[in-house]
């Protein structure tokens, strides 16, 4: 076989190939390891040693020259081959392209957030509860008695207990999910001494059918404070400036005396209405106004209880009543999540219904 001949056979292949696929082909036919230019490579030992230097070097510049042509065939057919995918349409670069959608927060976690922020501009600090909790966290060390309302299976998820410890209520389990963020207050005054500003943030549970108020979990954000010569001013100041900074300074606040087991005296807290303004009435056309639905015409709307922490707590954990006093706050995120925002229903929260969601 002669090596110029077969020089030739492979140029006119490369120049015949009409696709990269086939010019890999014709590589591989005449460069491969078996090709047929490799094979003279493999005769070079075989030759008397007077020639082997100019065969061989002949050998390399048949391969070269091949290889030069390949690569330019390559390019060629690369480029057209591009052009025809781009006029054939299969890209159409006009098209636009998809859209991703990005994640955000969910609307409850950034109403946390909004209320850890502003208590930790007042110097709070955070902690983390368990919500699994005993019965002694949950109610007994909040001075809630065995008889109370609070404590009846109604309101309450009982777990089973598998320390083999006697119920303290016959027929309750001893171990609960928690129905309220307020035993963080027991933890944390067993774990620091006075001073405490403290804000422990967390899910609670209780055996509620969901309506647009109530929700079987919900999320809580429970706040106390115990130092020397605290106040109900104090109190009142405090969450006064949270409502003002977490809803604006237009919206009225007011204290409602309440009970609370673990507090003495006690409040509720109500904001007022962000759809009537605090009226109570909604104009509905010219000469028509109605009751406010959202505040059930009362023009205010319920956001947490507070107190004075009941000395009763304090002999729980041995803090000394007679040097320390401090109060407490419990408020629901999710509703006021709904009321900054003016959502008539908690459970729209919890829908996943994106085109309610992605407003937040
Ligand atoms: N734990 C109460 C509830 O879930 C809310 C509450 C009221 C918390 C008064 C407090 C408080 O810390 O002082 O309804």
């Amino acid at each position: 076989m002669d090596i110029q001949e077969e020089k030739q056979a492979a140029l006119a292949a490369i120049a015949a190939a009409a696709s990269t696929e086939a010019l890999d082909q014709v590589r591989v036919r005449y460069l491969g390891r078996s090709g047929s230019l490799t094979a003279f490579f493999k005769q070079v030992g075989s030759l008397p040693k007077a020639e082997r230097a100019a065969f061989g070097q002949m050998v390399n510049a048949v391969k070269a020259e091949v290889e030069a042509a390949l690569e330019s065939r390559k390019e060629q057919l690369a480029a057209s081959e591009l052009e025809q995918s781009i006029a054939g349409g299969v890209v159409d670069v006009t098209l636009p392209g998809r859209r991703r959608t990005v994640g955000t927060e969910h609307l409850i976690s950034q109403i946390t957030d909004e209320i850890v922020s502003i208590f930790r501009g007042l110097g709070y600090t955070t902690m983390e509860g368990r919500e699994v909790e005993t019965d002694y966290y949950n109610f007994e060390a909040l001075n809630t008695p065995p008889d109370h309302p609070a404590r009846g299976m109604q309101d309450t998820f009982y777990l089973v207990d598998n320390s083999g410890a006697a119920a303290k209520v016959s027929g309750e389990s001893d171990v609960l999910l928690r129905t309220q963020t307020s035993g963080t207050q027991i933890h944390a005054m067993e774990k620091q001494r006075p001073p405490i500003y403290m804000l422990a943030p967390g899910r609670v549970y209780r055996r509620d059918v969901a309506d647009p108020s109530h929700l079987p979990q919900f999320t809580q954000v429970e706040g106390l404070v115990v130092d020397k010569g605290i106040t109900f001013g104090d109190l009142k100041g405090t969450l006064d400036y949270f409502c003002k900074q977490m809803f604006g300074a237009d919206r009225e606040t007011r204290f409602r005396p309440h009970y609370f087991p673990f507090t003495e005296p006690s409040a509720e807290v109500d904001v007022s209405c962000g759809i009537c303004h605090g009226t109570g009435v909604v104009q509905e056309g010219p000469n028509e106004a109605k009751p406010c639905r959202f505040c059930k015409g009362t023009g205010w709307l319920e956001i947490l209880g507070c107190g004075m922490v009941d000395p009763n707590v304090y002999s729980f954990v041995e803090v000394d009543p007679e040097l320390y006093s401090g109060f407490a706050f419990g408020l629901g995120v999710e509703r006021i999540a709904c009321l900054k925002h003016n959502v008539q229903d908690l459970r729209m929260l919890l829908t996943g219904d994106m085109r309610f969601l992605r407003q937040f």
